[in-house]
């Protein structure tokens, strides 16, 4: 078939590195088919799926269940997270080494699901027990969550409590880099959100990558008053401080990742009152056209995203063959179209939540066809053939 691809920009298939994809456990707000076609829709090529769900993928049986449920049902390639416990910490040598895992998530704080690692010794076991890369998420990230000051009461957001849960969540960033140094275990620190960490983690390269977050280089704290328990995520959306922050980390070589954090609830734990609702966003429909909008705007240019977004997360998390620059392509491809400005509608999205913090956002610069392994996935708003979605293939 012949494609006509004038005007248009071709990178190498994007991946969103960190997803919710809520299979086993939460269909009603997202399952691996829909989720792997609202990616494809929104122009990836890949997701990587994260371990919290219902129940966690936390040993073989399980890893095993989620590798056969894709098939057939997965509309772009997908890689698995796996979750460390307190319970698994002898397996996880094991458990990172099977096929398609692209690591092991560590909780090191409450979060959506049942898995926590949160003290030192067992943090350090954790570390100890494999050799790949561990992707961290920080225990005090999630302090800072739950004293935010209730805006759903009209509250208006504090600088002051903001300021001191910076800094607590600071220590969560400082105790796992110690630990990393300590035993030679790197770690790539997910959803790094404050300047002070970003500024930090620029002396400990040699035991840590970075991962920042679409929405906390999209939006501010503003936000909570327009959208109330649909803004509510973890780690949170900050100020414009820390906005700036995380454009200049993107900008001088400090992030290493931009993942969506894909995080669906059903629109009822969104819309009850702080704080006992749901905590994450959705993205992974709409991560490529904002990061594209962002290109426009001249806040990066679109090799820098293409590294985010490829080149990165296949470095990060030992891809094997997808979009390793250096290699040559795979045949994953996403095509943009950087003249086309289009708004971003409530009702193209498809996960069975139904809701997206950015309804109503113009992008300029928009996805319009996925090639994956040589095939065209996805053209114009449409999903092409079947679910070919295969599981992505990491270096042991
Ligand atoms: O906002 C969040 N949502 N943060 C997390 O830690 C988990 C995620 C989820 O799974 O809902
Ligand atoms: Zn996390
Ligand atoms: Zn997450």
């Amino acid at each position: 078939e012949e494609v006509d691809c004038t005007g248009l920009h071709v990178l190498p298939g994007l991946i969103d590195s960190h997803v919710h994809l809520r299979e086993p456990g939460d269909p009603k707000v997202e399952t691996i088919e829909t989720g792997t076609k609202a990616a494809l829709l929104g122009g990836l090529a890949a997701v990587f799926d994260m371990p919290n769900t219902s129940p966690s993928i936390t040993d073989t049986a399980r890893l095993d269940w989620k590798r056969e449920h894709v098939k057939g049902r997965a509309w772009c390639d997908i890689g698995f997270y796996v979750g460390a416990t307190k319970a698994n910490i002898a397996g996880l040598a094991e458990l990172e080494l099977q096929p398609n895992v692209c690591g092991i998530k560590v909780f090191a704080g409450s979060s959506t699901g049942d898995l926590m690692v949160e003290d030192d010794e067992n943090l350090e076991r954790v570390m100890r027990a494999g050799r790949r890369r561990i992707s961290y998420h920080s225990e005090d990230e999630y302090r800072l969550q739950a004293r935010k000051p209730n805006y759903t009461t009209g509250m208006p957001y504090r600088m002051h409590a903001e300021w001191r849960d910076v800094e607590t969540a600071f220590l969560g960033t400082r105790r796992l880099m110690a630990l990393a140094r300590k035993t030679g275990r790197p770690a790539h620190i997910l959803h790094v959100s404050t300047a002070e960490e970003l500024e930090y983690l620029k002396d400990y390269r040699d035991v840590c990558t970075v991962e920042v977050l679409l929405n906390h280089l999209t939006q501010t704290d503003e936000a909570y008053d327009r959208l109330g328990g649909y803004a509510v995520m973890n780690p949170p959306i900050r100020d414009q401080r820390h906005l700036d922050a995380a454009w200049a980390a993107v900008a001088d070589g400090t992030v290493d990742t931009v993942g969506s954090d894909h995080a669906p609830h059903s629109r009822e734990s969104k819309e009850k009152p702080w704080p006992t609702g749901g905590s994450g966003l959705t993205g992974i429909q709409t991560i490529v056209p904002l990061m594209l909008d962002h290109v426009s705007a001249g806040r990066l240019s679109l090799s820098r995203l293409a590294d985010l977004m490829c080149a990165g997360p296949a470095r990060v998390y030992g891809v094997v063959g997808k979009g390793r620059l250096a290699a040559g392509y795979d045949g994953d491809f996403t095509v943009v179209d950087m003249k086309r400005s289009r708004t971003i509608e409530e009702n193209w999205i498809v996960s069975p939540c139904g809701w997206t913090p950015f309804a109503g956002q113009r992008c300029t610069g928009w996805p319009v066809m996925t090639v994956i392994r040589g095939r065209i996935a996805m053209r114009e708003d449409e999903v092409l053939g079947s679910p070919e979605g295969a599981p992505v293939r990491f270096r042991g």
